[in-house]
């Protein structure tokens, strides 16, 4: 019993991520893995992972949703947008924490550390767009907190191949660094490169097939991206109900600026819009190009849309 007893503190001293089981592995884990996760979970739930309880009440939490991606699909304005609400408390930066395997050696306390200070009655959220697509990450979500709710803002998967690619172009003109056109990339040997990263990246049902391993469609709430940027509030009143939060943003929290072209914030009279790379010009594409890739989409879009059971408006041109 002590030996058990001294083993549960250093648990919690020094928290262990655990490997266990995924839902749908039937595999029999052994008893100490058992024993270790029984351990992980009561040390959550009793949130032993409450980190520097500042004298004003407040302190840093895990967070109770995360913003899983995608790359170039709007995570930032998501999180923008729900920061609007007073109960949301966000962490500014991505963490990397699941997918860097120099930051998961840290832990669960170290993650901790790396959120905002939020009152108890506060939601805490981070984002780190890369999470969708990398294929560890999903177990690890669920090895820290099984009932985690998720949040995927997703994009028209080749208007955002576009997106990632002007990303990257920008990066090297900043530095005045050259870089290949598009079609380099997009194209091999005259068909879609799937070599390419941003191709794969859009591939949404495969990433979309890890996830739903370990999480409930219902706990993957799918923000759709392109409908956040034409008209924000009806898409963050949705995540507002996900979150059950109570409904505190309104139309009156967006204004469109006609400079940009895009919506900005308006947050108890403070303004504010998105940072200037954010809706960046993309890249002149030729036609046929565009056409190669709405068709080389249309039947992973299909995938997709029988995997959550919704579909979206995403061009899904098809070659006759
Ligand atoms: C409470 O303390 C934390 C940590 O110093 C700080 O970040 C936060 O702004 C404080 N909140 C208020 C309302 O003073
Ligand atoms: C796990 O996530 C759920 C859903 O967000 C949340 O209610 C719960 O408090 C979380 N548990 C811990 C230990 O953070
Ligand atoms: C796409 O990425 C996934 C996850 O990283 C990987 O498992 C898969 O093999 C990749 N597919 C292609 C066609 O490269
Ligand atoms: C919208 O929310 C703001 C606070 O963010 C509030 O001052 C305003 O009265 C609300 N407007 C409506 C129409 O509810
Ligand atoms: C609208 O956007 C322009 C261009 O980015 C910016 O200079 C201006 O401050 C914005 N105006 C408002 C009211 O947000």
């Amino acid at each position: 019993m002590a030996a058990f007893l001294l083993g549960a503190v250093l648990l919690i001293v020094q928290p262990q991520i655990v490997p266990s089981r995924p839902a749908i592995n039937s595999k029999p884990e052994s008893s100490s893995q058992s024993v270790q996760r029984e351990l992980l979970k009561r040390t959550s739930q009793k949130n032993d992972f409450k980190e520097n309880i500042h004298s004003n009440g407040s302190c840093q939490q895990l967070p109770q949703t995360i913003i899983i991606g995608v790359r170039k699909g709007g995570t930032r304005a998501l999180l923008e947008m729900l920061s609007l609400h007073p109960d949301i408390a966000a962490a500014e930066s991505e963490v990397h924490f699941f997918d860097w395997e120099d930051h998961y050696k840290n832990g669960l306390k170290w993650y901790v550390s790396q959120m905002p200070f939020s009152y108890p009655h506060q939601i805490t959220v981070e984002k780190t767009p890369a999470y969708f697509t990398s294929p560890k990450v999903p177990e690890r979500v669920y090895n820290m907190n099984q009932s985690m709710r998720l949040l995927l803002i997703l994009r028209d998967p080749s208007e955002r191949v576009l997106s990632d690619y002007t990303q990257v172009f920008y990066n090297h003109m900043q530095k005045h660094k050259p870089y290949p056109s598009i079609e380099q990339f997009l194209i091999k040997d005259g068909e879609v490169n799937v070599d390419y990263k941003a191709i794969n990246r859009s591939l949404y049902y495969i990433h979309m097939q890890n996830w739903l391993k370990y999480f409930p469609l219902d706990h993957i709430h799918i923000v759709d991206g392109d409908k956040l940027i034409k008209d924000p509030f009806p898409e963050i009143e949705k995540v507002e109900r996900f979150l059950k939060l109570s409904p505190q943003i309104n139309a009156s929290n967006f204004y469109f600026n006609k400079t940009k072209g895009f919506y900005c914030l308006r947050d108890s009279g403070r303004e504010r819009c998105l940072h200037e790379s954010k809706g960046r010009a993309h890249p002149q594409v030729d036609t046929w190009l565009l056409e190669k890739l709405h068709a080389y989409f249309h039947e992973p879009n299909k995938k997709f849309f029988e995997l959550v059971g919704r579909t979206f408006d995403w061009h899904s041109f098809v070659a006759s």
